[in-house]
């Protein structure tokens, strides 16, 4: 009689997962997920793993907080998904509100599911308010060298993460990266509260793009993808200051850092500066349903609001644009992020984290580059050696210790749920030094 195929097996057979080299699961196979529960997962055999990245850093309340799933079924009684064209709701617009009061000059929010998709809005209407204004010349974006805001066309075009961009190179939009970075270890660097030493040669270079550029884009302070890495809070500022005095607009990604991650509700408000779009998702319905948001002020707004014939109109439509389930979540995320004071955890919990990493540097040698911003800690592992991939060996290790870590690279980083635990920070902390130590 044939065996039944494995859950993996059948996987296989079918699902080409994101952002992996499927050969690579001939000997590390997916995990089978069975629950998940706060800040773990509880795998196939009764094994429990530390989400030691939020799973892909969305789930910042952790998994299967009560709250949310009560504000997901209160939702679902009354209506799941509807149309959002020409039809509103009592979610949608306390949401809305909500959203607004983040800052004090963004009072405009369209919706979409997806990070990128989020970026590619901010985008589109950044060139469209150029259209619409008849500045034809504005055509081009700047990017932050080795930054990071997407895999769709748009968002690729703006990210500097070769491995990801190469093979599109062909097609994407023309964008101009600023170099250099001026990079900190946390907060407590010089660099962070004056930059001038960098400033000077940037802004010549920007300059030289002064009149054909339509936005600048950024990771407020923390380039995720990028490597975790963390810069200037004056640099930001400056970029603000440049931006406002050559008409050029400033998209603030806040993707990965929006929602408390790095110890203040948006990363912007470290540098105290306001972006013309700013982009929200993952960490805003924690994880349990896609969506995103673009805010934007009212100027910008009024650019494209005619008579429909002028054809001013921003078109751009998703069919899951302000779904109401995800709505519902977001509403409740922002309530608990404020009641239970997440952001002040943020930087609680990261400074403990920024103590144990270093901690692990020292017993093991094999860390360099330690920083910290909010709950957010990375190093990099040194010591690398042709054909082996440092990185993933020590996530492989780390999971079958009980964490899941998966490093960008040979850069080892934590972004657990701003709620986790003592203990299980420091159980995180034993497992990755013990999976550190196995691999050399
Ligand atoms: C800063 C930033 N921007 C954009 C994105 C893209 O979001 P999504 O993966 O939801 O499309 C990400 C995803 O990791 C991100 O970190």
């Amino acid at each position: 009689m044939m065996q039944p195929s494995s859950l993996i097996d059948r996987d296989l057979k079918h699902i080409w997962h994101p952002c992996s080299q499927m050969k690579d699961y001939e000997i590390f196979r997916p995990l089978e997920v069975i629950a998940a529960k706060g800040s773990y997962i509880e795998l196939q055999h009764g094994k429990k793993i530390i989400d030691a990245i939020s799973s892909w850093w969305c789930k910042s309340l952790g998994h299967n907080h009560p709250r949310l799933k009560h504000a997901l079924v209160q939702q679902m009684e009354k209506f799941e998904h509807v149309i959002l064209a020409n039809t509103t709701n009592e979610t949608i617009v306390r949401l809305s509100e909500r959203l607004c009061r983040l800052t004090k000059s963004l009072n405009k929010v369209f919706y979409a599911s997806e990070g990128s998709s989020a970026i590619e809005i901010a985008m589109k209407m950044s060139l469209h308010a150029r259209y619409i204004q008849g500045d034809h010349k504005r055509n081009i974006f700047i990017a932050l060298e080795n930054g990071y805001h997407g895999e769709t066309l748009g968002a690729l075009s703006i990210s500097d993460i070769g491995i990801y961009r190469s093979p599109y190179t062909a097609t994407l939009l023309e964008t101009y990266f600023i170099s250099p970075i001026p990079y900190v270890h946390s907060m407590h660097d010089d660099l962070w509260r004056n930059c001038d030493a960098y400033w000077e040669k940037i802004e010549k270079k920007l300059d030289a793009y002064a009149q054909t550029t339509t936005a600048v884009i950024v990771e407020p302070i923390v380039q995720g993808a990028g490597g975790m890495k963390l810069y200037s809070q004056d640099f930001l500022k400056r970029l603000r200051v440049w931006a406002d005095h050559h008409n050029v607009h400033l998209i603030a990604d806040e993707i990965m850092t929006g929602i408390g991650r790095t110890g203040k509700m948006l990363a912007c408000d470290h540098a105290g500066i306001e972006p013309d779009f700013l982009c929200l998702s993952k960490g805003l319905t924690s994880g349990w349903l896609p969506l995103s948001a673009v805010l934007t002020k009212q100027s910008l707004f009024d650019l494209f609001y005619d008579d429909y014939e002028t054809g001013k109109s921003f078109l751009h439509s998703h069919t899951y644009s302000g779904n109401a389930l995800a709505a519902s979540i977001a509403v409740e995320v922002l309530n608990i992020v404020e009641e239970e004071h997440l952001c002040l955890r943020a930087e609680e919990i990261g400074l403990l984290m920024y103590e144990y990493l270093k901690e692990i540097a020292r017993e093991t040698n094999k860390l360099k580059n330690i920083r910290q911003m909010g709950a957010i800690v990375a190093a990099e592992l040194v010591g690398n050696q042709p054909n082996r991939r440092l990185g993933y060996d020590v996530y492989r290790k780390a999971v079958e210790l009980g964490a899941l870590l998966r490093p960008l690279g040979n850069t080892i980083y934590w972004l657990p749920p701003l709620t986790i635990d003592l203990a299980t920070l420091h159980e995180l902390k034993s497992m990755t030094e013990v999976a550190i130590q196995s691999v050399f």
